[in-house]
């Protein structure tokens, strides 16, 4: 029984990799849905339909716990696939609530009413759909205070990298940073809301600049993770790990390899 980790393409085999590395003794099974990517610029039934299908095929491929590291599936779909029930022994969870944890300094399960934190204004970079979802900003007000969010809608950079055209990517986000500090000249912390964005992290600090903190999610996630697998030892188990794509898995293949700089062979989900 590995642990399922679902995104709509390649972004989530930046959790995957903190993942692994975090917790080596765990076997992962990996589904990009890059047939249907990117789900930025979807509408909300679309991506809880094409998450849904997502989800349920690792459950049936044997995982109990599935992750979503898509922060888009997470804002979009996540509490609608737990509300309308999950079979027994199946769990799914998604990425964004640890980030703002992270963020406002709580731990894991801290329900506490919300409080002042440090960081006060705080730039947020996701997709379309993300932003529109307004997720952030909901489950932020439950945990603090007085914060005040500037979201820049990054349209365009998932589908540039999903192309594997790394120029195009860094000029978008450079375009985007320009848009946000115009909204927000000067953002205490950023937030790399969207799990495609680590792969161009060093271009966002860039632009930023030195003295805006960078919350970037793969390890967050990946500790969160082990938090949550220490305290449920009975979805830990280990399982045939895999890759497996709605893509064309050699394309998908080549792309993972140009990122990561590893050889990962993906199989047709
Ligand atoms: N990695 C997904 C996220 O974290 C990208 C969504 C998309 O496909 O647009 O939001």
């Amino acid at each position: 029984m590995a642990v399922g980790m679902f995104d709509s393409g390649l972004g989530g085999l930046t959790v995957l990799t903190a993942a692994q590395t975090r917790l080596p003794d765990v076997d992962f099974v990996y589904y990009s849905d890059a047939g249907n990517a990117p789900y930025g610029v979807r509408e909300p039934d679309d991506i809880h339909n094409l998450t849904k299908a997502g989800v349920e095929a690792l459950w049936d491929a044997g995982c109990g716990l599935v992750v979503l590291a898509c922060n888009t599936a997470s804002a979009v779909a996540l509490r609608r696939i737990q509300e309308a029930g999950v079979p027994k022994g199946k769990r799914v969870l998604g990425v964004f609530v640890p980030m703002i944890e992270a963020l406002t300094e709580r731990n894991w399960g801290d329900n506490s009413p919300p409080r002042q934190v440090a960081i006060q204004n705080v730039a947020l970079f996701a997709t379309p759909a993300t932003v529109a979802s307004r997720a952030f900003s909901r489950e932020l007000a439950f945990r603090a205070i007085g914060v005040d969010v500037e979201a820049q809608a990054c349209g365009g950079v998932v589908d540039a990298i999903e192309e594997g055209d790394m120029i195009l990517a860094e000029a978008l986000v450079r375009s985007h940073v320009d848009a946000l500090k115009r909204k927000m000249p000067k953002p205490q912390a950023a937030i790399l809301g969207c799990t495609h964005y680590p792969l161009l992290e060093s271009t966002f600090r860039e632009a930023l600049g030195p003295d805006v903190k960078v919350l970037s999610q793969p390890a967050i996630v990946a500790e969160s993770l082990a938090d949550y697998l220490a305290r449920h030892p009975d979805l830990i188990g280990s399982g045939s790990p895999g890759y497996r794509t709605t893509g064309n898995p050699r394309h998908v293949s080549d792309r993972a390899m140009q990122f990561l700089r590893r050889h990962i062979a993906f199989e047709a989900a």
